[in-house]
């Protein structure tokens, strides 16, 4: 059994451009996340406030908040690493942020150059600041379904960052599938497990889509009651701090699954088809989803 309806958390602007080989000025991104906006998703991943050295692609963050347009009931978040990001993001005005950590030590001190000890006090005080101010907070755990360093990553790690993150007050758990090695029944006995100690309601589904097997994992956590996902338009997406890791799941394709299968999104295909024409346009290459190669081959 489905749910009737799914929210889908866009992280193209994000998760896409961050790993994006072309550098889409801020006027394109703004373009670009204007264009998303029009579609009827109500979610949208906007930037990072991480270091710009780090991510040098997305270091107009603030320019970006500033430029796109805000249409009331639409949720715009952007990931912030620590109490520097947080300020930057509170700034300009955001009133969703993303916490970010690994569930496995290696990809966390790739990615973020701490251990996971050093890292959940730092989640801790930036949850609560931005708590303070009245802001969603989200919290990705990352690698929870395997690491490109470690291999295999125990559940139980998982489980008990998640629900340390939700301790501090973080609003729900997204569970990043970074390096997209995830398959059907290791999505099924990771999420028995969750569920047992997580309301489903808390819990969004991150899937990067490296082995094509993102779409029937997330099919797996929708008949597990799973109602939030994330994913990206054309497939983009990627940790540059994850070698191997490929685009996220493309929202395009999710889309025509969902609709399908009558699960509700709010989500209007032409408006999405336009913005992918815009994107593809934006970054000058074809873009990575099965819908975006049926519209070029028109
Ligand atoms: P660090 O070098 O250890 O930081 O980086 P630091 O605290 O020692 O500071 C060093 C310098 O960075 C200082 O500047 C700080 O001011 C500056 P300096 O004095 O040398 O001129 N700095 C900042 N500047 C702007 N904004 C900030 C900030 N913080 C410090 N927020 C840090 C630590 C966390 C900053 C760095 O490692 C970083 O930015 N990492 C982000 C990496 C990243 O964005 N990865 C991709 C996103 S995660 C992902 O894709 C996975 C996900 O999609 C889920 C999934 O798929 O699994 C979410
Ligand atoms: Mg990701």
């Amino acid at each position: 059994r489905l749910p009737q309806e799914v929210t889908i958390w866009e992280v193209g602007p994000r998760d896409g451009l961050q790993n994006e080989p072309t550098r889409l000025s801020t006027e394109e991104k703004i373009a670009w996340i204007d264009s998303l906006t029009d579609t009827g998703l109500t979610h949208i991943e906007v930037t990072s406030f991480v270091s710009p050295r780090w991510i040098p692609q997305l270091a107009d963050a603030a320019e970006v908040f500033a430029g796109i347009k805000k249409k009331p009931g639409v949720v715009y978040s952007a990931l912030v690493p620590n109490q520097q990001g947080l300020e930057r993001a509170l700034e300009v005005g955001m009133e969703a942020v993303a916490v970010f950590m690994s569930a496995s030590e290696s990809h966390n001190k790739k990615n973020i150059n701490k251990t996971i000890a050093q890292t959940l006090p730092v989640l801790h005080s930036v949850t609560q600041m931005a708590k303070a101010q009245r802001a969603y907070v989200r919290g990705y755990v990352s690698t929870v379904f395997g690491c490109p360093y470690e291999g295999e990553v125990d559940v139980d790690q998982v489980l008990q960052i998640a629900l340390s993150l939700l301790e501090d007050g973080v609003d729900e758990i997204s569970l990043g599938d970074t390096i997209g090695v995830a398959t059907p029944l290791q999505t099924e006995r990771v999420l028995e497990r969750l569920l047992k100690e997580i309301p489903q309601d808390r819990l969004a589904l991150h899937m990067h889509d490296t082995r094509g097997t993102a779409l029937a994992n997330i099919l797996v956590g929708l008949t597990m009651g799973i109602t939030k996902i994330d994913s990206a338009l054309g497939g983009l997406g990627g940790c540059p701090y994850a070698p191997g890791a490929s685009g996220n799941v493309a929202t395009d394709d999710l889309l025509y699954l969902l609709e399908g299968c009558k699960v509700n999104t709010g989500i209007d295909q032409a408006a999405l088809l336009s913005s992918l024409v815009l994107l593809q346009n934006s970054v000058g290459h074809p873009l990575h989803s099965h819908a975006s190669k049926i519209f070029q081959a028109q």
